[in-house]
């Protein structure tokens, strides 16, 4: 590990060598940034009630917010003080894959008191965000997991650039994380872990300050197990300008409402039209349900400039390969089976056969792709490096998924009840019976992990994994 003195001493030193022009120098190494997965507090619920015990990177959720630029290598050792093993997955992030952070895939789970080193170079700009790839419903529902932004090299100017966190936790009524239902048989083979209590950054209601005239980059992140929530400024209309990290061309959602499937993550341009001193309320819309989650609060008299800004605002292009040879593209399916009122009569799982109560009842394990539950020995499939990929995910389940990709973001080319969005997402939402098609260029080579993030999904068996190269 680096310190603080090493590191500055070193910077110094290749500048000293560069300025001599003899050498040609490797770029400098990153400060290491430290990531103690430990026990930790936070005040989740209202003012006066008591504080909930989380697990959280350094102690806190979210945890700590990670700014990195484009291009640059990046550092982080992981510390494991937790006491079950764990991992950490930086997520949308086209990371080489010994990088990824997958437990049993990409590297073995780091164990109690053990440490990890990930050093990675972003290749693309955005907003992501970091969470461990082990017992993943049990970790991330105790609060472990932070944002990991890339900053553009030469980021569009905005008056403030803001991080917006969305969790759904389940406590219990003396203020604790609902232990005793993680990982239960009903949350694994329904709608996932839905939980009581929503947060804003780590907090039950969140004061947001701006200035009249103000141009905000909000960059959203649902942090979410499996709860899905639509987000909406009101008295503003703000506009989506990337997704998932991908810039997107710049469009106002629907009905001013923004949706966030779990891990998805949307950047939002917003101008403060509001009136100074006045105040507007951040809403979230959920299972049929409008709740208050912070409010905008306009500063009592100071103003950013007289008007809100007029022109438009646009990201640069990530470097992603994204021209698509659909003439000469790999089709594979992914039948998407099983979950409460639609059980499958039978399944595979580590290369046997079950009936659907044996599967459950032993393996817990209730949901398939392609008629095996799990995680399979051999990938879904293999692609060769270069090769456009279609597949065609049919949800034949009686639930809403939210399909993530690893190592590569995926464009929706058809749909069966919309015309098809010209988006690049890590994460696709699939409503109950729908077909999704989407393609991508298998460029990055490794073992990649595809599964549902409503994490009880992936646990009870919607897991799986391609490899290219
Ligand atoms: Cu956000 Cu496979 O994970
Ligand atoms: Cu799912």
């Amino acid at each position: 590990m680096v310190t603080r003195r090493e590191f500055i001493a070193g910077t110094a030193l290749s500048a000293s060598v560069a300025s001599f022009g003899l050498v040609r120098l490797a770029p400098a190494a990153p400060p290491v940034l430290r990531l103690d997965a430990k026990p930790g507090t936070a005040h989740l619920l209202e003012a006066g009630q008591p504080e909930t015990p989380i697990w959280g990177y350094n102690g806190r959720v979210p945890g700590t917010a990670i700014r990195t630029r484009q291009g640059e290598p990046f550092a982080a050792d992981l510390h494991n003080s937790l006491p079950q093993p764990t991992t950490i997955h930086w997520h949308g992030i086209r990371n080489i894959n010994a990088m990824d952070g997958v437990a049993n895939l990409t590297q073995p789970a780091v164990p109690p008191g053990g440490t990890f080193a990930y050093r990675f170079t972003p290749p693309d700009a955005g907003t992501y965000w970091y969470h461990p790839h082990n017992r993943t419903w049990e970790q991330l529902a105790r609060g472990l997991y932070g944002p990991f932004i890339v900053e553009e090299r030469r980021p569009p100017p905005v008056d403030q650039d803001l991080v917006l966190v969305f969790d759904d936790w389940r406590i219990g009524d003396d203020g604790a994380i609902h232990e005793a239902s993680l990982g239960n048989f009903h949350d694994l083979s329904h709608a996932g872990r839905l939980g009581n209590i929503l947060t804003l950054n780590g907090a039950f209601a969140q004061d947001i300050p701006v200035k009249a005239g103000q141009r905000l980059r909000l960059r959203l992140i649902s942090a979410a197990n499996a709860r899905i929530i639509a987000v909406r400024f009101t008295g503003h209309a703000p506009r989506v300008v990337a997704l998932d990290g991908q810039p997107v061309e710049p469009f106002a959602p629907k009905n001013n409402l923004l949706s966030l499937a779990p891990a998805q993550r949307a950047d939002l341009i917003l101008d403060c039209a509001g009136d100074v001193g006045s105040s507007a309320p951040i809403q979230v819309e959920t299972g049929g349900e409008t709740l208050e989650i912070g409010k905008l609060i306009y500063h009592a008299s100071e103003r950013q400039r007289a008007t809100v800004l007029s022109d438009a605002f646009h990201l640069p292009a990530n470097p992603m390969p994204a021209e698509l040879d659909h003439d000469a593209a790999v089709s594979i399916d992914l039948d998407m089976t099983g979950g409460a009122m639609a059980w499958f009569q039978s399944a595979e799982y580590r290369g046997k056969t079950y009936d659907v109560r044996t599967l459950a009842r032993e393996h817990r394990k209730v949901w398939a792709f392609n008629g095996i539950a799990g995680m399979p020995e051999k990938p879904l499939a293999r692609f060769a490096a270069g090769k456009t990929v279609h597949v065609r995910m049919k949800n034949r389940t009686a639930w809403p998924h939210a399909m993530h990709f690893h190592g590569h973001h995926v464009r929706e080319i058809s749909h069966s009840a919309r015309k098809p969005l010209p988006h690049w997402r890590d994460t696709v939402f699939m409503a109950r019976d729908e077909e999704i098609t989407v393609a991508f260029r298998a460029h990055n080579p490794g073992k990649w992990m595809l599964h549902c993030h409503m994490l009880a999904h992936q646990a009870g068996g919607m897991s799986t994994w391609y490899e290219v190269g």
